[in-house]
């Protein structure tokens, strides 16, 4: 089956986020330790990038660390942050090729030197691509992201450059570090579980969600566009009514 044909090209969401879940029990499955699966997982983050760039998605978030995740066994934690240096340095090249601009959101000061560096290095070299922004959800936590845009804005009315007026919904949005970034119309989660697990809880206000029970190293460039599928099916009221909405 064609997927992508059945795709309304005009109508594709600007913003996909996705929570990349099940390494761990597709690697059990598998009869392997869970670093195997996130491995295997990266191999889905190229698929789904090149899904996402067929159907012109301009910007593609994914989940890949959060940060309750360092609460894991130390020799995971160091498999996933060693993999995100070795996969951000071989990709460079292939990213400019393409045209993906590499972003971040969490707080990168909180991860491993080489990983600050590495990611550094490949956003500089990104930075002019303009086709897909390819945003990397790094020891990220929405509550974490929410506290520290409080904290900024309670400086700035402390200092006497805001006042409490001045907060809107629009203020508040660009003090989190998705500042500049569209919200998500999609959020994708792998795996079977339907929750949130802490990610981008002020962006995805009205965002669909799309569960599925592909783990994540079986996910593929279809499955993207399956899901698509499914949110071009949906009627986005935003609290109206049917009849007021124009299509
Ligand atoms: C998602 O897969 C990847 C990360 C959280 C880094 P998991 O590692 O959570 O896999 P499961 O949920 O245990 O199967
Ligand atoms: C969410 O997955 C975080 C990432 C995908 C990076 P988890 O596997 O950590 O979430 P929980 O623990 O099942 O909620
Ligand atoms: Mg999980």
């Amino acid at each position: 089956m064609d997927f992508l044909k059945q795709i309304d090209l005009s109508n594709v969401p600007e913003h996909i986020a996705v929570i990349m879940d099940g390494n761990g029990r597709w690697a059990k499955q598998q009869g392997h330790e869970r670093l195997y699966g996130h491995n295997f997982g990266v191999e889905s983050v190229r698929e789904v990038l090149k899904g996402a760039m067929e159907l012109k998605v301009k910007y593609l978030t994914l989940y890949a660390f959060s940060t309750e995740n360092w609460n894991r066994p130390k020799e995971e934690v160091e498999g996933l942050m060693d993999l995100l240096v070795r996969t951000i340095g071989g990709e460079i090249d292939e990213l400019n090729e393409k045209g993906i601009r590499l972003m971040t959101i969490g707080d990168m000061n909180g991860l491993p030197d080489s990983c600050q560096v590495e990611l550094k290095r490949a956003m500089e070299l990104t930075a002019h691509n303009q086709d897909t922004t390819l945003i990397l959800a790094l020891n990220y936590s929405a509550r974490w992201e929410i506290m520290a845009a409080t904290k900024r804005l309670a400086e700035e009315i402390q200092n006497g450059t805001l006042t409490a007026d001045q907060i809107d919904d629009k203020k508040f949005s660009n003090s989190l570090t998705t500042v500049g970034i569209p919200d998500p119309e999609l959020l994708i989660r792998t795996s079977g579980e339907h929750r949130v697990s802490n990610f981008l809880l002020w962006q995805i206000a009205y965002a669909e969600f799309y569960f599925t029970d592909v783990l994540w190293p079986d996910f593929k460039k279809e499955d993207l566009f399956k899901a698509v599928i499914d949110y071009q099916s949906r009627e986005r009221r935003f609290g109206m009514v049917s009849e007021q909405l124009t299509k």
